[in-house]
């Protein structure tokens, strides 16, 4: 049974001889935080991983970035979840994540047509969220702090609103928030090109049910999206109380090649344990923390650690090195990598030179066909990057 959020307050005092209970308020109050968590959008920027996938589902230490997320949410106590998946990619979002049993919560997905905006996926989202305040988590992004105490805050201040804030050096790239010294926030304005502060939008927002009020009075921005910052401006406008707080700790948008890279090292040094489910033949040698999956065969190789290995790997004549994250199911021969991501089923075979600060995606094949090559033969898809350095 779910508990009753501790928001819930009655005031009771004697009018008369009455006893009076204040029930201002009280439906809006005794509603359950419910979750909305985005995992629709283009990716572009993480092609050409996205033609084929879900950004959201690019792993993290071994674990789809939309599962930490999740994790997240259902730690702080938010188990009724609304999942936004695009037509693209949203099956394979559901087959992979599934109810939401496996984390102990219930997951409503929600189909959203076209990538229109943040506040759109709210607003398709309405029928789910009803007049329930929510968390709204962008799929991509991870952060180091606990939800909790921020939700705490929202619900015993009663606000409007709660946006979480972060130091960026670059605030032009992001939606940016100018605040009062209490905290409160004055003005919020998208990607702008005189910043008034450095502080910029983590994907993770607090709302009461009053934001759709402000979504239904949006017009589609410039780039043709209705935007979450348009909505929360709104709120401002109207002097309802918008409240923001700065991370303490991390925060990563995952959403490019190097916050994915970034992302990975974080997670592996502060949450990786040793473990090693498979029989590791004695000429190899592991070295730190590596964790290693079922059925994974290490041959001839130096693993130095933080790394993580998958299921049924086949590694021969490899090093690997730190920070790098093996799916399940890779092939690596005569390969030395670090800090490099290799996602489920791709091949290594034979390349002398080190591979760092890379991806690589499902399926790929990297490898030498002559002993001492003379020329090297390519058949990448759209938007690939190769950098030799
Ligand atoms: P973004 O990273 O801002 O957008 P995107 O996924 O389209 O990526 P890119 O800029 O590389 O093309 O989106 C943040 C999160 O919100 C991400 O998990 C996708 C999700 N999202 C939706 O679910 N619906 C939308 O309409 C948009 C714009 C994003």
């Amino acid at each position: 049974m779910k508990e009753l959020p501790k928001w819930v307050s009655l005031t009771l005092y004697n009018l008369k001889g009455f006893i009076v209970i204040d029930v201002k308020n009280l439906k809006y109050r005794l509603q359950f935080v419910k979750a909305l968590i985005l995992s629709g959008g283009k990716g572009t920027r993480l092609r050409p991983l996205t033609y084929t996938g879900a950004k959201q589902l690019v792993p993290v230490a071994n674990k789809p970035i939309l599962w930490y997320g999740i994790e997240a949410l259902v730690k702080a106590g938010i188990t009724d979840i609304g999942i936004i998946i695009s037509p693209e990619t949203g099956i394979e979002i559901q087959n992979k994540t599934g109810d939401g049993s496996i984390f102990g919560a219930s997951i409503t997905y929600i189909l959203q047509d076209s990538p229109d905006g943040l506040a759109h996926a709210v607003k398709i989202a309405q029928p789910f969220l009803g007049d329930s305040p929510f968390v709204m988590y962008l799929g991509d992004n991870l952060i180091a702090d606990e939800l909790s105490q921020y939700l705490e805050e929202f619900k015993t201040k009663n606000l409007d609103a709660l946006i979480l804030l972060r130091k960026v050096s670059n605030p032009s790239a992001f939606g940016v928030a100018k605040i009062n010294a209490e905290g409160e926030v004055l003005e919020l304005v998208e990607k702008p090109q005189n910043p008034p502060s450095n502080l910029a939008l983590v994907g993770i927002y607090f709302f009461s049910p009053l934001i759709h009020h402000a979504i239904a009075k949006l017009k589609p921005s410039a780039r043709g999206e209705l935007e979450i910052t348009d909505a929360i401006q709104c709120l401002l406008v109207e002097q309802k109380l918008v409240c923001a707080r700065q991370l303490k700790n991390w925060w990563l948008d995952t959403g490019k090649k190097d916050d994915l890279l970034e992302a990975n090292r974080i997670i592996l040094d502060t949450n990786l344990t040793t473990e090693n489910l498979s029989n590791i033949e004695d000429n190899s040698q592991i070295i730190g923390r590596v964790k290693i999956g079922q059925n994974t065969k290490i041959i001839n190789s130096t693993v130095r650690g933080p790394v993580i290995i998958g299921d049924n790997c086949y590694l021969e004549n490899c090093f690997i090195g730190p920070y790098s994250s093996i799916a399940n199911n890779v092939k690596l021969s005569e390969a030395d990598l670090e800090h490099s991501v290799i996602l489920e089923s791709a091949e290594v075979i034979g390349i002398q030179q080190r591979i760092v600060d890379s991806v690589i995606g499902q399926r790929a094949k990297i490898y030498l066909a002559l002993k001492r090559p003379k020329a090297v033969s390519f058949m990448i898809g759209d938007d690939s990057q190769i950098e030799l350095t």
